[in-house]
């Protein structure tokens, strides 16, 4: 077998592997099912020209497609549930290109290899309800040393007020790529102009369960809603490869540009796939196996829900 279809081989096994625990939701996505799409425009502020050729983070305003979204299977968790929010960007080109960002409100991952995302997966009993059970968190804890500081994060982290009000990080490195062919290492990360506000456990209880998208959408009758584009400049000897790991907090970063959420879209129409390894030109994937992996798992989770499986 060929090291390209042993990845689509180990990505198929996690997309089941997945159902198996979560259940399937004909028409949903594998993760990350229950979520809101919006229009958006993208402006840049011209501060990463330095740094990359690609034309919406330089010069070129252009239209988006930003989806916010619970992290479970199950489409029917309650937000409060799901601690972890994502926010999923896909930057759409005149030319018809597209570039996408995918962020979550935590900045690392449980690991940096598919085969002990695997691992993890089958060291899980269920995860129909929400998060896995108490038995089954203090054996991941005990058994993936590299996945305790993702999970005490998740632990300690509070839901967020409003999907306009969270930090959203692509835990991945990526390389910007200037017109000298120069090469630097960067992660991205939403800053809310709202300001970061969470929920007590208290405040979360009077809460529906979809309490986000009808926040947002009511948010979004009176004003705009915008996020700033922060690029974070990575230094030698920061792991590009490793998404268990947060790069310093001192590293340099720059404002790329600003996000402004227009109106919410039809779900009806949702065809999206935010495959983070399609960038536009000046921006290319790191060598992070993880990143690299989610292109075959995010097209198998799209192959069956289009299908309406
Ligand atoms: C082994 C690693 C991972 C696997 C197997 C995985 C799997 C999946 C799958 C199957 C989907 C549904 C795709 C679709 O039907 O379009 C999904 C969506 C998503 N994943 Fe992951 N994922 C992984 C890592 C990550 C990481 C590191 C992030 C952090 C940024 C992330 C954030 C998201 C988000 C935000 C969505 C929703 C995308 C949307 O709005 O359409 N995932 N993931």
């Amino acid at each position: 077998m060929d090291e390209n279809s042993a990845v689509t081989g180990l990505a198929e096994k996690t997309v089941n592997k997945i159902e198996e625990l979560a259940g399937t939701y004909p028409g949903y996505r594998r993760a990350h099912a229950k979520g809101e799409l919006y229009e958006a425009i993208f402006t840049p502020t011209g501060e990463a020209v330095q740094y990359t050729v690609a034309a919406h983070l330089t010069d070129t305003e252009v239209k988006t497609i930003v989806r916010f979204s619970n992290v479970y299977p199950n489409p029917s968790v309650p937000d409060a549930l799901s601690v972890v929010k994502g926010m999923s960007v896909q930057f759409q080109y005149p030319s018809g290109d597209i570039a996408n960002l995918i962020g979550v409100t935590i900045p690392i991952f449980v690991t940096k290899s598919p085969a002990t995302f695997f691992e993890i997966l089958n060291t899980v009993n269920s995860v129909k309800d929400g998060r896995p059970h108490f038995k089954d968190m203090v054996e991941l804890f005990t058994k993936f040393p590299e996945s305790r500081a993702a999970f005490q994060m998740i632990r300690k982290l509070e839901n967020t007020k409003s999907y306009a009000t969270g930090r959203y990080y692509t835990m991945h490195a990526f390389y910007l790529v200037n017109e000298k062919g120069l090469r630097t290492p960067v992660k991205f990360e939403w800053e809310p102009e709202a300001g970061i506000e969470t929920l007590s456990a208290k405040e979360l209880a009077t809460l529906p369960s979809s309490y986000l998208a009808k926040e947002l959408n009511e948010r979004l009758e009176t004003g705009e809603v915008r996020f700033r584009l922060h690029i974070v400049l990575g230094e030698t000897g920061d792991p590009t490869d490793d998404p268990t790991k947060e790069w310093p907090k001192e590293r340099k970063r720059i404002e790329a540009g600003v996000l402004r959420l227009k109106s919410k879209v039809n779900v009806a129409d949702d065809h999206f796939i935010f495959d983070p390894t399609v960038l536009a030109q000046g921006i290319e994937c790191s060598d992070d196996e993880i990143l690299l992996f989610r292109k075959d798992a995010y097209a198998i989770s799209y192959n069956r829900r289009r299908k309406g499986e």
